[in-house]
């Protein structure tokens, strides 16, 4: 399958909301246990909460049930740009359709690179994730969001575990589910998704210069949610000093 060039014709355009209000990043790599994390973080402080990566997953949904065309970049930002997204109590609904575990199937993942590769469907997935935390509190979580979505955020946190970790607790995750699959299989798709992630044009992941690093090696995602918890209400004094 050949796949054309998607490399943007400009940076995407950086312009951060001014507010009072209190913006919260978590960033990192796929099976640090970010969604979970940051559910419950965003629970624990009132906040709203984004799932950013299901805005990409969505999208794609589009995408697949419209056979791509995925040679062809610009067609697949056309379809972002005409479908509506919508999260809501951590729902997913698309063009009013509940798919919050339609957007989990191994197919939807296997194919997100084609459209979180491209700049246009980024440009209006940052967009879309700036209208949502107008005027909120939140908590967004992603790849990007203290880099380009929220270059201003008022906390970014970076969350990591080493890919051995991350691969062992995605087993565990499945099995739990009835599926059987080895930490190697796991490790080999975490890797290549990895690898995609941190090396696109635009939105890469990478911690922003002042992220604060957290890595969950040997923690419980109790003791991961108390730390940011911390971490983000001394955030909060300072800002408010
Ligand atoms: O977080 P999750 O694993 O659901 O994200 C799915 C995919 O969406 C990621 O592997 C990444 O390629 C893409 N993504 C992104 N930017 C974000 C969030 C997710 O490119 N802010």
């Amino acid at each position: 399958m050949i796949q054309r060039s998607v490399h943007p014709p400009q940076p995407v355009e950086i312009t951060p909301p001014e507010s009072d209000l209190m913006i919260v990043t978590l960033d990192g790599p796929a099976g640090a246990g970010k969604s979970t994390i940051a559910r419950q973080l965003a629970d624990r402080l009132g906040f709203a909460f984004l799932d950013t990566g299901a805005m990409y997953r969505a999208v794609t949904l589009v995408a697949v049930r419209n056979r791509g065309p995925w040679d062809d970049p610009q067609a697949l930002a056309e379809l972002a740009r005409q479908c509506q997204i919508e999260m809501e109590g951590g729902r997913v609904h698309l063009n009013g359709e509940d798919v919050s575990e339609l957007i989990r199937l191994n197919e939807v993942t296997s194919h997100i690179h084609y459209l979180a590769d491209n700049w246009a469907v980024r440009e209006r997935m940052v967009a879309l994730q700036r209208a949502f935390a107008e005027g909120k509190d939140i908590v967004t979580e992603g790849r990007d969001q203290g880099t380009v979505a929220f270059p201003k955020a008022d906390c970014k946190i970076f969350l990591t575990a080493s890919p051995e970790e991350r691969a062992r607790r995605r087993v565990q995750e499945l099995q739990a589910r009835g599926e059987q699959v080895s930490v190697a299989e796991v490790l080999a798709l975490q890797n290549e998704r990895d690898r995609r992630d941190s090396t696109r044009k635009v939105g890469r992941l990478e911690p922003a210069p002042d992220a604060i690093d957290v890595c969950t090696d040997g923690m419980s995602p109790d003791e991961v949610v108390e730390q940011l918890v911390e971490i983000v209400r001394e955030r909060m004094q300072r800002t408010d000093g």
